[in-house]
């Protein structure tokens, strides 16, 4: 097989590339090692900034969003029984944001993509990136039962955080910057309408909590657990007992229950890997950079790698120039880092660590009323829930 842009990975990541750049004009190829149940089973995140939203119109995929997305005018915070709106519009000059699930994106890109090209092949597993600092990279991966290569112009890793792309980058030009949390977030799925209209991000004195939904009728809700948590151990009453406990404040308010149809635990880690790109190989997404989902930047800042590189290759095929292609590690990994920034700072301000001492409750608990009593804190904080320009 032969392309000009090689997709390894089917995620949001690399279905949208595929997306920007068929509509350019430009051929790609996507190999998603699973299948298409289970890409699109997959529960994730689903906060989406404003970019995010563009990107999709921009891909002619934004017809689910449009139809099914719920706008937000703001967020939640919830510490000491007290609750405090933060308020985007206002804070930010218009910006809102849209809840959307991930699995919804991905489905609506497969559809697009199996009925409108480019070609999307599930259960190709991509074993070997070959030779990607030449002109001719080659793409070696198995499907149906057989061993087949992909020559391409380029070739991008959007294979997510255990796929092959990033370990193809030698170790001698690469480093990797990580750090891991003392917790993980124990997330369910309830069909039960949400309780509040808005996100709520509750500190409680037990542990960080989130409310979150998917819909009028389904709500999506996390609670902090200790690192290495079985979500079996977690029955349904002990998860909505302790949801109640972490989100209560002594306003009228409570918490809905409903039946629990799915449950997992995620841990916790940033990460981010130097460069972006190695000769005609470049990375995008989850592939180069972990955030924790405190800040819902995972997908956003996958949406915004994409876009960048979409502009990048449509610039070569109008001008014949890679000067975008040679900017685009640079300019993505200045977003990730104020993303991984924004992401580490409402992780350690909103959960209480097993071990830390009572200064450190305090002082997370001065950071957050810092954000309640001051316009300038909350606006910073809207500024970055909301998402930061394209080119920071
Ligand atoms: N060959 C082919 N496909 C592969 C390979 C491989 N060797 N390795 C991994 N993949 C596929 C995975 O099966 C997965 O479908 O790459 C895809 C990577 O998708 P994601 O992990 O969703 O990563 P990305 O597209 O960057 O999206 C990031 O998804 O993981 C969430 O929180 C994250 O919201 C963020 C978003
Ligand atoms: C979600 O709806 O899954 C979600 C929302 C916001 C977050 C994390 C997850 O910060």
């Amino acid at each position: 097989m032969r392309t000009t842009v090689g997709i390894i990975g089917g995620g949001p990541a690399g279905l949208l590339l595929a997306r920007l750049l068929h509509r350019a004009g430009i051929d790609c190829v996507v190999l998603e090692a699973r299948t298409r149940e289970y890409v699109e089973q997959r529960q994730r995140a689903g906060m989406l900034e404003q970019g995010t939203v563009d990107a999709l119109r921009e891909g002619g995929a934004a017809e689910g969003l449009e139809a099914r997305g719920l706008v937000h005018q703001g967020i939640e915070l919830r510490f000491d029984r007290e609750r405090h709106h933060i308020d985007f519009p206002v804070l930010t000059g218009g910006r809102t944001v849209t809840i959307y699930a991930q699995t919804e994106i991905v489905k609506d890109l497969v559809a697009l993509q199996l009925a409108d090209g480019p070609p999307l092949l599930f259960e190709a597993q991509a074993l070997a990136i070959e030779k990607p600092e030449t002109t001719a990279p080659v793409v070696r991966f198995v499907h149906e039962g057989r061993e087949q290569t992909l020559n391409c112009d380029w070739v991008v890793g959007c294979d997510g955080f255990h796929g092959i792309a990033r370990d193809t980058v030698p170790a001698e030009v690469s480093r990797a910057y990580e750090h891991d949390y003392p917790y993980s977030w124990l997330g369910i799925l309830a069909d039960v309408a949400p309780s509040c209209d808005e996100l709520i991000y509750a500190r409680g004195e037990r542990g960080f909590a989130l409310h979150s939904m998917r819909s009028p009728h389904v709500s999506r809700l996390y609670l902090q657990v200790p690192n290495g948590t079985d979500p079996d151990g977690w029955s349904d009453d002990r998860i909505w007992d302790e949801l109640a406990a972490r989100f209560a404040i002594d306003a009228d308010w409570t918490l809905r229950r409903g039946p629990i149809t799915a449950k997992s635990v995620t841990p916790m880690r940033s990460y981010v890997h130097e460069p972006m790109r190695h000769g005609r190989l470049l990375l995008a997404g989850d592939a180069a950079h972990i955030v924790p989902p405190t800040g819902a930047k995972g997908l956003n800042l996958a949406v915004s790698d994409v876009r960048l590189l979409g502009r990048a290759f449509a610039e070569l095929r109008r001008t014949g120039s890679e000067q975008l292609l040679d900017t685009y590690s640079q300019s993505c990994l200045a977003r990730v880092w104020q993303a991984t920034r924004f992401s580490y700072d409402m992780t350690t301000m909103l959960h209480t660590r097993p071990d830390a001492d009572p200064f450190e409750h305090r002082l997370q608990l001065a950071r957050l009323r810092r954000i309640t009593a001051s316009r300038h804190a909350a606006a910073e904080l809207a500024a970055n829930y909301t998402g930061l320009p394209l080119q920071w």
